[in-house]
């Protein structure tokens, strides 16, 4: 299994780009399903957890191609085009599901598409137990009869296909608010969600949907209002660059001190976090071309945080802060409400000597001057990555285990790093 050794101590200095979002790339790839004509993605990163989802989409016999690249475009995300003229399976098996919790939201379109799926359960994960209650509540409402049978959930719409429906979710869910978004979009008559997520990677999925010629309004907000038609059309559509990954480098840069520009950033998309970096002592400014992070020079202020749905600090920044703040000079307390077991990183942190307490929801870190570098393994894709940008700043080597985490989420992070003067290497085997 593949490592990462860092030596850490460097201060960052240079240009970062961004990648295409893999939050929004997945969803996107998922609307696909909508349509027997071919959506094209532009910016589409190249991650593990998109090549396994089209391991998924391709099951259901969504013809996958990659463009090549053009002039001036080097250096950028993948161009692609998803075509399902004929989806010849709407079964999405445990073997496949089971990898990666987003590709449950094959539902949504299958069922509004072909009236069935036949999804297995995603099952939990690292960072909690992860229900699916608001999904089946969701597609009820919007008439499917949906029963569990060995493991899958087996979902028929009524006869004619789904109807329109005012659905109010008890709870804020990213995942269930994309699946009924699509679904609603190809359901007859009006639906409306309430209580939606409103992150940037839902704004990008609705307007993907509206190119496809969906009847959407209400985009970027608590409330969507979806007016069904009978068929989407295919579109090219951008893939917003990565907020978490703007946020994870930012507060690298903050750790270790140095002036990075994070090319293409959108800054409008972590405001929340930014707000917060700036409390700790880190410069920011938005330039044409990105996201200028500077450390000031001043240390690290230690800076209260609870993590919440958009346009709230993201709980998928809440690990990297977390390293941010065991440097600060004083202690900080970080509240997490998402997921009930986030907080898998705090043990590694300490093998850097960071001082932080977990009670519950809340973890209290007493910040340090200094970190030593150590051998570290982590069990999510962000908690891994806040591995990474502590050694960074610690003293001495880090190696850290297991990154196949890594590389669901983040597209060439080392090279990204090296090029900003880390010293960092993949150690394969
Ligand atoms: C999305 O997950 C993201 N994944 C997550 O990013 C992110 O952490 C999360 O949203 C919150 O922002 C993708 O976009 C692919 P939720 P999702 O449904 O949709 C509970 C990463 O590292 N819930 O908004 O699965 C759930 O347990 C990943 O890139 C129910 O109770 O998150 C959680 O407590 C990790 N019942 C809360 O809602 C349900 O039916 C929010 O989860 C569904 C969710």
């Amino acid at each position: 299994m593949d490592r990462i050794r860092l030596i850490g101590g460097n201060e960052l200095n240079g240009e970062i780009p961004i990648s295409g979002a893999k939050n929004a790339a997945l969803p996107l790839m998922i609307a696909s399903l909508l349509s027997d004509e071919p959506l094209v993605l532009q910016n589409v990163p190249r991650l593990a957890d998109v090549k396994q989802l089209e391991r998924i989409l391709e099951n259901h016999g969504v013809d996958i191609a990659v463009h090549g690249r053009r002039r001036g475009e080097e250096g950028e995300g993948q161009r692609m085009t998803f075509h399902a003229a004929d989806i010849v399976d709407t079964t999405a098996p445990y073997d496949l599901v089971s990898k990666m919790r987003a590709s449950f939201w094959v539902i949504g379109p299958l069922l509004a598409r072909c009236h069935e799926a036949r999804v297995s359960l995603p099952g939990g994960c690292a960072i909690g137990t992860r229900p699916v209650d608001l999904f089946l509540f969701g597609l009820k409402e919007l008439g499917a009869e949906i029963d569990i049978d060995e493991g899958y959930v087996v979902a028929k719409a009524p006869k004619g296909g789904l109807v329109g429906a005012h659905i109010k979710f008890p709870k804020v869910s990213v995942g269930a608010t994309h699946t009924i978004l699509m679904a609603a979009t190809l359901a007859r008559g009006t639906t409306v969600i309430d209580n939606a997520a409103q992150e940037p990677e839902i704004t990008n999925v609705a307007e993907c949907l509206v190119a496809m010629g969906a009847k959407i309004t209400g985009i970027g907000t608590r409330t969507l209002t979806i007016e069904g038609v009978e068929r989407l059309h295919g579109a090219t559509v951008d893939v917003i660059p990565d907020r978490i990954e703007t946020g994870t480098f930012a507060m690298a840069a903050a750790m270790t001190g140095g002036n990075v520009l994070l090319k293409g950033a959108r800054a409008e998309h972590l405001q929340a976090a930014l707000d917060i970096l700036a409390r700790t002592g880190t410069a920011l400014s938005v330039e044409p071309e990105g996201l200028r992070v500077h450390r000031n020079g001043n240390g690290i202020q230690p800076v209260d945080v609870e993590t919440d749905p958009f346009p709230g600090f993201p709980t998928d920044l809440q690990a990297q802060f977390m390293a941010l703040m065991t440097m600060a000079s004083g202690t900080s307390q970080i509240r997490e409400t998402i997921f009930e077991n986030r907080y898998m990183h705090v043990a590694e942190l300490a093998r850097f000597g960071a001082d932080i307490s977990v009670d519950g929801q809340l973890a209290t870190v007493r910040g340090k001057a200094q970190l030593k570098g150590a051998q570290v393994m982590a069990t999510d894709l962000r908690a891994s990555v806040s591995l990474v940008i502590a050694g960074l700043a610690a003293r001495g080597e880090t190696i850290v285990n297991r990154i196949y985490h890594l590389d669901r989420g983040f597209e060439r992070l080392e090279d990204k790093l090296g090029r900003c003067g880390a010293e960092i290497e993949r150690i394969a085997g």
